[in-house]
């Protein structure tokens, strides 16, 4: 079993990576958490396969597990799932001190987690990722929202969870775009925070690739390190952490443009980090040699990082309506020697353009 610890001054959190940790996750949960009320939040598909395995494992434990099942996509990550949750907490009588539990992937850990953070001010939050994407990145860090009409993740607060319990079995089960979306967020540790991992996944990209156990555990372990170390020294984001942000304005952009349901969002991260790589090539914070690598990298893992072929102008403009932009400026985090970033303000218009056009293949 790998344990991390996230510190943030009085507060701390373990994060458990082992196979087969959700049968233990009720005896987990009572490590951390006294009151033995919890509303487990999922979705069909992830309760059908791992809610029974979860349910029983926190019963065993003494917890009084009420379900709490929301509709599957990410369109029903809204303020509508979210007050049906708080219903359900309130019918439950859960109190100030019993948690909110998320069972699946980012969709469901944004949604439990933003229920868990503003019922009665905010109650005992624990995270069970189920997906690639969550278990290196969404499921650590106390990001938490829904999406409005008008934007993604547009109403959310911080709200850490209390554990993170990370079972990389449940990943067999996950459709194979789901798992190459998450490699997408992978890559990006390994370009602006650890050119170790840059290294480790090239040099195993054919086990990681093929979801090989060992692997991937390892990859899950090394990215929730750097993901933690982040969060301790920025956890909301004034700094720091926005180095995490790499390739996420081109990103949401393309996730935009295809109405959400075109492109994963790991996909997409993965097709705005080579746009954010053209344009460091362009301002020489790297080199050509170094946008190669990414480029192969992501190549042999079959991500797809061609940026699709909508007019540059169009991608433009919706970078421009980002909720991480300031003061109507673009802000865009670029990647410059292995392991280190660039936070690039306002940059030219021509040369962004430009770079989005070499990153469709022009
Ligand atoms: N809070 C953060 O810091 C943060 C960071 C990145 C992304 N996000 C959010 O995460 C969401 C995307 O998360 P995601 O990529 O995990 O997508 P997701 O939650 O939609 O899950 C992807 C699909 O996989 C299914 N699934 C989940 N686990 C499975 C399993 N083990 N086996 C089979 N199927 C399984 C789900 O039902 C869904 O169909 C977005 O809403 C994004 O905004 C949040
Ligand atoms: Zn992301």
């Amino acid at each position: 079993m790998r344990k991390l610890t996230v510190a943030l001054g009085e507060r701390y959190y373990p994060i458990i990576i082992a196979a087969n940790q959700l049968q233990q996750c009720g005896e987990l949960t009572a490590e951390v958490i006294a009151n033995r009320k919890v509303l487990l939040v999922s979705n069909p598909r992830v309760f059908g396969l791992y809610g029974e395995k979860t349910a029983a494992s926190l019963q065993q434990a003494g917890f009084q597990v009420e379900v709490g099942i929301v509709p599957e996509g990410e369109t029903y990550k809204n303020m509508a799932q979210a007050n049906r949750l708080l219903d359900m907490a309130m019918q439950q009588q859960l109190e100030r001190d019993s948690s909110i539990i998320a069972l699946g992937g980012g969709v469901i850990g944004d949604l439990a987690g933003f229920a868990a953070a503003i019922y009665q001010r905010g109650v005992n939050f624990v995270q069970l990722p189920t997906t690639l994407l969550a278990q290196v990145d969404s499921s650590v860090g106390g990001k938490v929202a829904v999406n409005h009409p008008s934007g993604k993740n547009m109403i959310g607060a911080f709200h850490q969870p209390r554990l993170v319990v990370i079972d990389p079995d449940t990943l067999s089960t996950l459709e194979d775009r789901e798992y190459r979306s998450g490699l997408g967020e992978v890559v990006k540790y390994g370009i602006v925070c650890d050119e170790h991992l840059f290294d480790y996944l090239e040099t195993n990209a054919e086990l990681l690739s093929q979801g090989e156990s060992a692997c991937v555990t390892e990859v899950i372990y090394r990215c929730c390190k750097i993901k933690a170390a982040i969060v301790e020294k920025d956890e909301t984001e004034t700094g720091l952490r926005a180095v995490l942000n790499l390739g996420h304005t081109f990103g949401h952009a393309i996730e935009k443009l295809g109405d959400y349901g075109t492109y994963r969002h790991g996909e997409a991260i993965a097709m705005g980090t080579m746009a954010a790589a053209y344009l460091a090539l362009d301002y020489d914070f790297i080199t050509e040699q170094q946008l190669q690598r990414m480029e192969k990298l992501y190549k042999s893992l079959n991500v797809d990082c061609r940026m699709p072929a909508f007019a540059p102008e169009d991608i433009y403009n919706n970078m421009l309506n980002d909720k991480k932009m300031q003061q109507n400026r673009l802000r865009l985090i670029l990647p410059a020697k292995w392991g280190e970033y660039v936070m690039l303000e306002d940059p030219e218009k021509g040369r962004v353009l430009q770079a989005i056009s070499s990153a469709q293949g022009n």
